[in-house]
């Protein structure tokens, strides 16, 4: 059998013909003549009638369907002004596939209840707008690197080092060895600048983070890319142009923006340049705040946030002082206590949303930073980048869920995702 999908109806496609729907109950009522049907599909809903006095067998049927009931129905599509989407279809027959149990999800429930149901939270209109972003932000990172002739390329999950520090790693045995999953592509993604020069990946990256936040995940994705011959302004100008292409088409989503509250136009108005604030200016900003930042240290949730409402585009921060920073950053040639790193911060008080910089490229320089952090785990190949054809380079990482979060203003990180991991979450 051929089934319409409800978008093609509420465009206008199928009006007053008969058309065949699957889906599931959204909402159902029914007065004493006449049964009336919300279903949904993965593109709309729409409201179905079936009436007692055209067909009382059918009518008794629609009444007992259950919300969340999945069904197949066959109509008649007429336009109708009164009817949400301006559609509504006269139903003349109803499939029940099957009876939904009484649905737990209901007004007014706490948020963990609803975490604790997310298998089934995730068909509500709201989460299934957000993923639809969500898709259109991965299919707007493929278009901007393949329009860019980078190539796509795969580190892998089981790793025998840390990259961004010992303390967020989670460890696990492998066979007899000892292996963590891994908190970046970076290293790998550097390996492969030697084959292709340009090359990005999106993977997972796992991080013990042990504090309950409104922007961490145990378990969250990562866009990454990597770029020979190139610098710290280089690759902020890579960062700038990616985001404010990804913007450009989230902008476009107008229908789920719609569903979310979120005008476009406030999206589509992030565009670069960004500007660049050196970290000892946003350090002089905050102090001149009353802030208590000190220099040295890397900026932490609360000064980031304070620095960002100050904005309505993303700002880089660029120039951070060596220890607040991870070991393979390049040293800045001017002052060896900083390095050519930038973090590109989401205005509006959300803070960070991509770490990058230029890497070390010399074996000694190298070698000299693996030593004085003590790092667990075996460096040896990734020294060996420095020992064979090394060129300049400079890479970055964007956390996907953290850029989906301020695009759509959400209180919390964990709705970007289907199913989110954090300290005190894993189930479902
Ligand atoms: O700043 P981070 O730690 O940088 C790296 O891992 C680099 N090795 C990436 C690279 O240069 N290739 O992480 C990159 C981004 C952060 O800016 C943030 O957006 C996101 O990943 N991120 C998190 N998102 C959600 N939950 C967490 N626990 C995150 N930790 C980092
Ligand atoms: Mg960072």
């Amino acid at each position: 059998m051929d089934y319409s999908q409800i978008q093609e109806i509420l465009e206008g496609k199928c009006t007053d013909k008969e058309v065949n729907i699957r889906g599931w109950v959204w909402r159902a009522r029914s007065s004493k003549k006449i049964c009336f049907i919300i279903i949904r599909d993965s593109t709309g809903r729409i409201q179905v009638t079936f009436e007692k006095e055209i067909n009382p067998e059918l009518f008794e049927l629609a009444k007992s369907v259950t919300i969340e009931s999945s069904i197949e129905i066959k109509g008649v599509v007429r336009e109708d002004k009164r009817s949400p989407g301006g559609y509504e279809i006269h139903g003349n027959d109803l499939k029940l596939i099957s009876l939904a149990q009484v649905f737990p999800i209901t007004k007014d429930q706490s948020v963990t209840f609803l975490m604790d149901k997310r298998h089934l939270w995730v068909r509500s209109r709201n989460i299934a707008a957000i993923l639809k972003i969500r898709a259109e932000v991965y299919k707007a990172f493929r278009d901007w690197f393949d329009n860019n002739n980078y190539i796509e390329v795969h580190g892998p999950m089981f790793t025998g080092s840390a990259v961004e520090g010992g303390s967020t790693l989670f460890d696990l045995k492998y066979f007899d060895k000892k292996a963590y999953l891994t908190q970046s592509s970076q290293f790998y993604l550097e390996a492969m600048i030697f084959t292709f020069e340009k090359v990005w990946t999106v993977a997972p990256s796992f991080r013990a983070e042990k504090s309950r936040t409104t922007r961490h995940l145990t378990e969250f994705w990562m866009l990454e890319a990597e770029k020979a011959y190139s610098d710290l302004e280089d690759i902020m100008k890579v960062e700038e142009e990616l985001v404010g292409y990804v913007c450009k088409r989230v902008a476009e989503r107008k229908e789920e923006l719609k569903d979310l509250n979120v005008k476009p136009n406030t999206i589509a108005k992030i565009v670069p340049p960004f500007e660049r604030i050196s970290y000892d200016k946003a350090i002089e900003i905050l102090q001149g705040d009353g802030v208590k930042a000190e220099w040295g240290e890397d900026l932490g949730t609360e000064e980031e946030r304070i620095l960002t409402l100050k904005y309505d585009k993303p700002i880089f921060v660029y120039d951070y002082p060596k220890k607040a920073k991870a070991f393979y950053h390049y040293p800045d040639p001017q002052n060896p206590e900083k390095v050519k790193c930038a973090d590109l911060l989401a205005p509006g008080g959300y803070g960070e949303i991509i770490g990058g910089g230029q890497r070390i490229d010399d074996e000694e320089i190298l070698l000299q930073r693996i030593e004085e952090e003590q790092l667990p785990g075996d460096y040896e190949w990734y020294i060996d980048l420095r020992r064979y054809g090394s060129v300049p380079h400079s890479g970055f990482g964007l956390g996907v869920e953290r850029v989906i979060r301020w695009l759509l203003k959400l209180d919390n990180i964990r709705d970007t995702i289907p199913f989110p991991r954090t300290i005190n979450r894993i189930y479902p």
